[in-house]
């Protein structure tokens, strides 16, 4: 073939495989009109050398309501005139800057959503607007099947003052051949480069905080010194670094669910059920449920988190909680019953306990009983299982860029209040669920900071990261695992799930259907299993002594000595180091 045809060829087959089409037929920000209160309105001006001529302004002004509706409160939208289905593809590209911000940064949420109740979601995507001009470009699958002008683009503005400039909007329907991985989004987090000062300290915290020295002596049955080879090999982490799993897979031995027990095992020291022991999954099959927890204890797991005796939603309940809405000491009585029924059941093998799960956004039974009656719910929890530590949990706390400040203080002041009218609150949960909107490593450690200073324990929950940009998703999870190991008030990282086919969003995932492992499984596995991780070979000097500082957890301890002997012990380096004599007969 002529060469000329074949790059003719192949330019054509270029442009159909990367067709698109724009969903806008007015481009640009034509289409988008304000709503928000009177003290702000859309101002266009004009733009030089950007590509696009003109932007549209917005102020946020001061003095916006505290409130969870805060964020949309002001916004600038457009209808979308085309049909879109299910699954569509589409690229949102737009250039912002700020020219005026309170804090270090301002902050823009873009969301796709349909334009009436319940408002679904295709994107919710908040991003940090710099001062210079930004482009962002953000690929998102369409949820739902619409007709023309059932769904909005919606950029939320309701955040601290700021004045947002937002120009060269284009956003297209991909067709065929569109490669997710290949888009340069734009999007990042701060401290993800190579140098960033926050790693040289974490790593200092991690060697204060999460090792600690063996001091170990070899002697003869008669306590004389002797040289020796010890070999340490760590078998378990003290720090708990977990995933909510299926008890329906564990108890079987389907395929599938031979390599899902497999791969738990290999990367995982402690579990969350995701359902099983919810309060309708409970109910409808306690002895599942129940089963599955004795099979975890007998495989040695002894950081298990129960998960959840109370999730105040109505959604979230047994039906008939919602019918004694009318009938509050039936309601009391219900809850009590139940916080005693399955406490007592799995009494002494949950280490943790998330007794309120969310309290912040659902409040359906708090509604009808008032606020005190969640003290009592602790109280029921500890007389029903002594031993556990018992948790609150909440989610949006670092998510989001860190930007949801109403709901962290809310969290902080419930917290403090329940421990004033004597909860026994042990610990505070940070679900830690981050969709498109990564949170700065500096923000995050300030965030867990402040917590750290109500004096729980702190744990990671339910971390995920529903993204398709699988560099951008590994890299966060290096980093964020990383600062969590490295926060002394931090003892328990979970995430919420692992496997492609059994994961709420299974873009989070860690292993593929195919169980492959993904980026974010690789930096998971290399920090969990070989970074974090101490096995050592040494000798004994003169005193017979050996020492090594490594990763608190168990280990297994083998000594041998020249002329054959040799002996192997289990042994804990805990915080305040672990000094043990070996005594060879
Ligand atoms: C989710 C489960 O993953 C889903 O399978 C279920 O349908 C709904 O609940 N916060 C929580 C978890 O505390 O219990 C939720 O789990 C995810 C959000």
């Amino acid at each position: 073939m002529h060469p000329r045809l074949t790059t003719l060829i192949l330019a054509l087959l270029t442009s159909l495989l990367s067709a698109q089409t724009s969903i806008f037929n007015a481009p640009d920000i034509e289409p988008f009109t304000y709503s928000g209160p009177s003290t702000s309105r859309l101002e266009i001006v004009p733009v030089e050398a950007q590509g696009f001529t003109r932007a549209m302004r917005l102020r946020t002004p001061d003095g916006l309501p505290a409130t969870a509706a805060r964020e949309y409160s002001i916004r600038v939208r457009a209808l979308v005139p085309t049909e879109l289905k299910r699954n569509d593809w589409v690229l949102a590209t737009f250039f912002v800057r700020a020219t005026e911000r309170s804090g270090d940064t301002a902050f823009v949420k873009l969301n796709f959503e349909r334009a009436v109740s319940p408002y679904t979601k295709s994107l919710s995507a908040g991003l940090p607007v710099p001062d210079e001009w930004k482009r962002y470009q953000i690929p998102f699958q369409i949820a739902e099947n619409y007709n023309p002008r059932e769904a909005y683009f919606d950029f939320w503005l309701g955040y601290d003052p700021q004045t947002i400039e937002i120009g060269g909007v284009k956003i297209e329907k991909q067709e065929t051949g569109f490669n997710v991985q290949g888009i340069e989004t734009g999007y990042s987090y701060q401290g993800r480069e190579a140098d960033a000062a926050w790693r040289k300290d974490a790593a200092e915290r991690i060697d204060k905080y999460r090792k600690a020295d063996f001091k170990l002596t070899v002697t003869d049955a008669n306590d004389a010194p002797l040289q020796a080879t010890v070999q340490l090999r760590m078998k378990r982490h003290s720090f708990a670094f977990g995933t909510a799993v299926v008890a329906q897979a564990l108890l079987s031995s389907a395929p599938d669910d031979l390599k899902y027990k497999e791969w738990f095992f290999r990367l995982f020291n402690s579990a969350v059920f995701e359902n099983d022991f919810k309060w309708p999954g409970f109910e409808q099959n306690r002895t599942r449920a129940l089963t599955a927890l004795d099979y975890l204890r007998d495989q040695g797991f002894t950081m298990l988190r129960g998960h959840t005796l109370v999730w105040p939603n109505f959604t979230y309940l047994p039906a008939d909680l919602r019918t004694l809405a009318n009938n509050p000491e039936a309601m009391r009585q219900r809850i009590n019953n139940h916080i005693l029924d399955e406490g007592r059941a799995t009494a002494g093998k949950f280490r943790d306990w998330d007794v309120l799960n969310e309290p912040i956004p659902n409040r359906d039974l708090q509604n009808v009983l008032g606020d005190l009656e969640m003290v009592e719910w602790f109280k029921k929890a500890r007389e029903a299982d002594p031993a556990a530590r018992l948790f609150i949990n909440e989610y949006d706390i670092i998510p989001n860029a860190g930007a949801n400040k109403v709901k962290q203080d809310e969290y902080y002041r419930l917290i403090t209040w329940l421990k004033e009218k004597g909860a026994p609150l042990d610990g505070l949960g940070e679900q830690g669920h981050f969709g498109f909107t990564l949170t700065g490593i500096d923000k995050a450690k300030q965030i867990f900071d402040r917590f750290a200073e109500l004096g729980l324990v702190i744990e990671v929950t339910e971390f995920d990261i529903d993204i398709y940009d699988e560099k951008l998703q590994a890299d966060y999870t290096r980093d964020y695992l990383t600062l969590c190991f490295s926060h002394p008030s931090i003892d328990s990282f979970l995430m919420w799930g692992f496997w492609e086919a059994r994961h709420w969003k299974p873009q989070g995932a860690i292993l593929r259907r195919d169980w492959t492992l993904k980026p974010n499984g690789e930096v998971w596995r290399d920090l969990i299993t070989k970074e974090w991780w101490t096995n050592a070979d040494l000798k004994t000097g003169e005193e017979g002594l050996a020492t090594q500082r490594g990763f608190l957890g168990d280990y297994e301890i083998t000594v041998l000595t020249e002329d054959g002997r040799s002996k192997t012990i289990p042994a804990t380096l805990v915080k305040e180091g672990t000094t043990l004599t070996i005594k060879l007969d």
